[in-house]
């Protein structure tokens, strides 16, 4: 993990210059192990076996591999170290389609290595040293981001609640697990419970890959937030009795119209809280927009094993012949959405495009 992250919190990710260290997700909440990152692809293997996962924390991870193995290496000449960069990272983007926080990063580091190359006044050494950096502190700033994240979001649903104590219900895992520390909507939540508002979290299992059950509740017991575990198809039931304040979930890709990618089940939740008249949150970084696609209609949804469901570990529970169909990711319509909540403050879906331009212009 990166030296900034408080102790208290889960280390997801142990870097240090030219040596990074995952905890292993698919063994928690049993065993707490750490698997070695040395090459580019054993990036791409945690990656893709899910080993690691959430949407920033697959970037992150991802340009680290990259960082631990330039530094391992010889040093090459600039022209060869620039191609070398680019297909490995393009490399690393494949290994899941959904989240587009990696390639947004895969494309801003090709760009520097570009113009590094280019600079007749960087010498190769220059360049490695400066593009590890540019790696590196991506750590950092995951952090300040989503502390940021968790404050808006807090300051947004407290100020909708006039006092009274809040009740939140969450899907997926968006914590320090799938981040470089804090969290997105767990941030906005571990944000709330600071500010002593926080009544309770609901989380759901979130079937099949049980990221809430396994992750996330593990995240809070962790932080001693209070919490209650439920199975997906209890959000009804639980928006009709339990006087939810606001559903708050992440993002793996947020089309420039506000359409929001995220962990299969989000979408019926957004269904369920329109109907309820709960207000229904995305917190996620600029990272994970997309301002290259106008809608949802144009994210690209992964397909898992149908292992993930038929079986929980090596234990079938599908009665066997049975077709399954397991993708990993829905699109909740920007409609369906109260507020985006982000390191820049909280966007109406409709208002999404125009402000994160002219952010970017400011920049
Ligand atoms: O398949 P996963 O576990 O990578 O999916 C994760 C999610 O859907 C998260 O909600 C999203 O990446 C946001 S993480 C801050």
């Amino acid at each position: 993990m990166s030296a900034a992250e408080p102790e208290s919190s889960l280390q997801s990710i142990r870097y240090r210059r030219g040596s990074l260290a995952v905890l292993d997700q698919l063994a928690l909440p049993q065993h707490t192990r750490y698997l070695p990152v040395i090459h580019v692809q054993d990036g791409w293997k945690v990656i893709h076996k899910m080993q690691v996962r959430g949407a920033p924390a697959i970037a992150i991870v991802g340009c680290l591999s990259l960082a631990v193995e330039l530094v391992n290496e010889p040093l090459s000449d600039k022209k060869t170290m620039r191609q070398e960069i680019e297909g490995k990272l393009n490399y690393l983007v494949s290994a899941r389609p959904t989240a587009v926080n990696i390639k947004l990063a895969a494309d801003d580091l090709i760009e520097f290595s570009n113009s590094l190359n280019e600079d007749e006044f960087v010498s190769a050494e220059d360049m490695k040293e400066r593009f590890i950096t540019r790696i590196e502190d991506m750590l950092q700033k995951d952090i300040n981001d989503n502390k940021a994240i968790g404050k808006f979001g807090a300051e947004r649903i407290i100020k909708q609640t006039s006092g009274e104590s809040i009740r939140v219900l969450t899907h997926c895992n968006t914590g320090s697990l799938a981040t470089a520390g804090y969290g997105t909507a767990l941030g906005v939540i571990r944000s709330i419970h600071s500010e002593k508002k926080l009544d309770h979290v609901y989380c759901t299992e979130t079937r099949p890959y049980n990221q809430g059950a396994r992750l996330t509740a593990y995240e809070l017991v962790h932080e001693k937030i209070p919490s209650t575990l439920i199975v997906d198809s209890m959000v009804a039931a639980l928006m009709k009795t339990r006087n939810i304040t606001a559903v708050i979930v992440g993002a793996d890709r947020v089309a420039a119209n506000g359409d929001t990618a995220n962990k299969i089940g989000t979408y019926q939740i957004a269904v369920l809280a329109k109907h309820h008249s709960v207000p229904f949150y995305v917190a996620a970084p600029l990272t994970s927009i997309d301002m290259s696609i106008v809608s949802g209609d144009h994210i690209t949804i992964e397909e898992r094993p149908e292992k993930e469901m038929t079986h929980i570990g090596e234990h079938r529970i599908a009665a066997k012949g049975i077709n399954c169909w397991n993708p990993s990711f829905d699109i909740t319509p920007a409609a369906l959405i109260a507020g985006i909540i982000t390191e820049k403050g909280v966007f109406l879906p409709q208002n999404l495009q125009d402000t994160v331009s002219l952010l970017k212009k400011t920049e």
